[in-house]
Formats: C-alpha cells, structure tokens, sequence
C-alpha cells in the first residue's frame, strides 16, 4: 500500500466520487460507497451501492460500476477509485467484492482508496487479493 499525493486526475476523480455518494442508496448502514472505474481508452463508469430492507439482497458499490462497465461493453478495466463512508478513515472492498474486480482488472492494476479529505491509498489488485480464484482454475 502507498499513501500516494493526489494528482490532478484523482482530484478531479474524488469530486466526482463525492457527488456520486449523494446517489447511494444507503438507508440501512448509512454508509455511502462510490466506486468510478475506468477503461483503456479513459471511459469512466460509475457505481453506488444500492441496499434493500432485506438486507443481503444490497449491491456493492465496486459490483454496481463494473457492471455498468460491463453493461456498456467493456471487460478490461485498467484502474477502479473507490470512496467508502464519509470519515476520515480509508475503507476497503470487501471480500466477494475483491473477487468480483479480479476478474475484469490486471493484478498489477492499481485500486485508489480515498478518504473524505480527498487523501488516497493506492493497492495492486493482487495486494487486494493474492491467491484469488481464476478462470484458469476451472481449467480454461
Ligand atoms: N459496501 C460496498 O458498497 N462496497 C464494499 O466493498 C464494502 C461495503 C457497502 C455495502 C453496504 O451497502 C454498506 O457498504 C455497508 O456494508
């Protein structure tokens, strides 16, 4: 993990992620999480979580915006920046969700968490996750 300084671009990425919490759907835990990743030619796409009264039927944030990514056609992801809550705390992709982005991003890829002061964690997807499970697994 690297505490990185902010450039112009995750400046401008942690703005929008900030905007993008007011969308959340987070009644429940009250704790807002956008993620905007982004594809090889710079397309971005952005995700919320979406929680219901029954409670693990809730979409992560991470799930949501590669989805959309997908969704638009895209499956190789070349960086995802992730803001969790509304502390000054740095939050972290939860396990399935972990799984979920190995699939679509290069282990080398980078993961940027923000805090709410706009600071930024920035992990490899295989920090995230080592040993994950792979399509070559199933022998592919
Ligand atoms: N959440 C995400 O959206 N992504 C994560 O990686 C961690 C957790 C959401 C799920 C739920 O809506 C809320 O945060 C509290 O767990």
């Amino acid at each position: 993990m690297v505490l990185v300084e902010g450039t112009l671009l995750q400046m401008t990425i942690f703005n929008q992620l900030k905007q993008l919490q007011e969308h959340c759907y987070a009644p429940y835990s009250k704790y807002p999480v956008a993620v905007i990743v982004i594809d090889n030619k710079g397309n971005q796409y952005a995700g919320v979580n979406v929680e219901n009264a029954a409670f693990p039927v809730g979409i992560c944030a991470e799930k949501a915006a590669i989805s959309a990514a997908v969704t638009n056609g895209v499956k190789e992801l070349k960086e995802l920046h992730l803001i969790c809550g509304t502390g000054t705390e740095f939050g972290s992709p939860c396990g399935s969700c972990r799984q979920f982005i190995s699939e679509f991003m290069d282990k080398n890829a980078p993961v940027f968490i923000y805090n709410i002061n706009g600071e930024v964690k920035e992990f490899t997807v295989s920090q995230l996750l080592p040993f994950g499970f792979e399509k070559k697994n199933l022998g592919e």
